[in-house]
């Protein structure tokens, strides 16, 4: 098993039986007739496993061991992987502003790493940059204050070289920040707050979390076809007759999801990267690139007790490509079961969410493009590959900066930057808009084939190097990556 001929067909068949389903649905079965029973590899009626909510860890003191495991990814189902604490996924670490993070690391894995907070603003020596990587048996102590507003933030490892496989073997996890400002909205807590960590992985049980990429795979990124959900293949939630809160974070390594539900009921967005959005907004549809985060709220009061809905990822194309892959196709990736029972009435969502000032003009303006120089090159920002000991921009702390990323390549490119947060400005090329769940403090943005993507970067947190770089696992490790130094 593993590597071998035999592995790689069936993972093609079982890409191959998922579009021939996505055919089917979009060719007029209704799609909840389709729900569920897809890319069912068994286990149930529908196939699906419920959802398992991640457990809680405070802030601090808080010790992550990294080890390998057992991750149970279903029902009598578990597979080889590393874990934190050994539980799938990752503690979700829950901060307040103004408290102070204090954790540990340990290292008990067989090669180095280290852990980076996506999105939280930490000053560079707890940011886990490859250069702190730590040798097993090492530890590495973080200790930092929380200064931003409340969001949906994660972590994840960072070591270079060996991101996509850490993280695919499950080391990721939710780092949640609450501040004043989101507790006055009232907002679904408690059961009726869902936290959903997506990755698109291996059916196969032995496969599923094991990391062999193709030559197709390092240069594409990897996709693959079956959903999991918080590490449990297609997962399933029985929800009752009120209004939830559902955060959902993209680990996967390559994957975009278009988020919907399959009746089309629109989606209200509150927040995205960065934490709320100035104003809800109801879309059909959520682009949502790797490392993203979009924070939901959806009412199942209408729904029939016994009725079903699935989130998917609806179909796609990917603009100007001529890259044959998965990405784009339709999938199932999480079933809404509604049960008995109903919740006290939430209260009326005001119509302003959030204070979000604009960034300021900017005094300079950057140009990244994203290039692929050949087939089975690496992916190359400003024809560069990472140098962890060469510094490739340098900012003035204080300065806001107009950086504009431009794909010249015919892949998708979710671009990320540590230490401060940025807003969408313009989207050119490609979709062609920037979507109103864009709007307000984003840390990562997906460009497309044939996209430029300006954005206002505030840098007024730390001095110190902190990285740019594109989230596909495959690129990122290849090393579409730069070293940003704040001055
Ligand atoms: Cu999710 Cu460099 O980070
Ligand atoms: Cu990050
Ligand atoms: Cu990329």
């Amino acid at each position: 098993m593993g590597t071998d001929p035999g592995g790689l067909s069936r993972r093609r068949f079982v890409r191959l039986a998922a579009m021939g389903a996505a055919a089917a649905a979009s060719g007029g079965v209704p799609f909840l007739l389709s729900c569920g029973d897809s890319t069912s590899p068994g286990g149930g009626a529908s196939g699906r496993s419920p959802l398992r909510p991640p457990q809680s860890l405070g802030i601090s003191g808080a010790s992550f061991a990294a080890a390998p495991g057992v991750a149970v990814i279903g029902p009598d189902e578990s597979a080889p992987a590393w874990l934190i604490n050994g539980v799938l996924p990752g503690p979700t670490l829950r901060g307040r502003r103004g408290e102070r993070a204090q954790i540990r690391l340990l290292n008990q894995l067989t090669e180095p790493t280290i852990v980076h907070w996506h999105g939280v603003l930490v000053p560079p020596e707890a940011d886990g940059h490859p250069r702190f990587a730590v040798e097993p048996g090492g530890t590495y102590d973080y200790d930092f204050p929380i200064v931003q507003r409340a969001g949906t933030f994660w972590y994840h490892p960072h070591p270079h070289h060996r991101t996509a496989g850490q993280i695919h073997r499950g080391l990721a996890g939710f780092f949640l920040v609450s501040d004043q400002e989101e507790d006055a909205l009232g907002l679904p807590s408690g059961e009726r707050e869902i936290l959903l960590l997506l990755q698109d992985r291996d059916g196969e049980t032995e496969l599923a979390f094991e990391y062999a990429p193709t030559d197709e795979d390092l240069h594409v990124g990897m996709l693959r076809d079956v959903p999991f959900g918080n590490g449990i293949r297609l997962p399933a939630l029985d929800v009752i007759g009120a209004r939830y809160r559902l955060r959902v974070l993209n680990a996967s390594h390559a994957r975009v999801y278009r988020l919907g539900l399959s009746d089309g009921t629109p989606l209200t967005v509150i927040g995205n990267d960065g934490g709320l959005l100035p104003s809800a907004v109801n879309v059909d549809s959520v682009f949502l690139g790797v490392g993203e985060r979009i924070d939901l709220l959806l009412d199942f009061a209408p729904l029939a007790v016994g009725g079903r809905l699935m989130l998917k990822s609806l179909p796609f194309v990917v603009p100007g490509s001529a890259v044959d892959s998965s990405q784009g196709s339709e999938m199932d990736l999480l079933e809404l079961r509604r049960a008995e029972g109903t919740g006290a009435g939430d209260p009326e969502l005001p119509s302003a969410l959030s204070d979000v000032p604009s960034p300021g003009s900017p005094a300079a303006e950057r140009l990244f493009a994203l290039e692929s120089p050949a087939p089975g090159d690496v992916h190359r920002i400003n024809g560069l590959s990472f140098d962890m000991e060469r510094v490739d921009e340098q900012i003035p702390l204080g300065r806001v900066e107009r950086w504009v990323f431009r794909n010249d390549s015919a892949l998708p490119h979710p671009m990320h930057l540590h230490g401060t947060q940025f807003q969408v400005e313009t989207r050119t090329g490609g979709r062609g808009a920037v979507y109103p769940y864009e709007r307000g403090w984003k840390d990562t943005v997906l460009v497309m084939p044939l996209e430029t993507v300006s954005v206002l970067v505030r840098f007024d947190q730390h001095r110190g190097i902190f990285l740019l770089h594109c989230h596909n696992l495959q690129h990122e490790d290849l090393g579409m990556m730069l070293n940003v130094e704040v001055v």
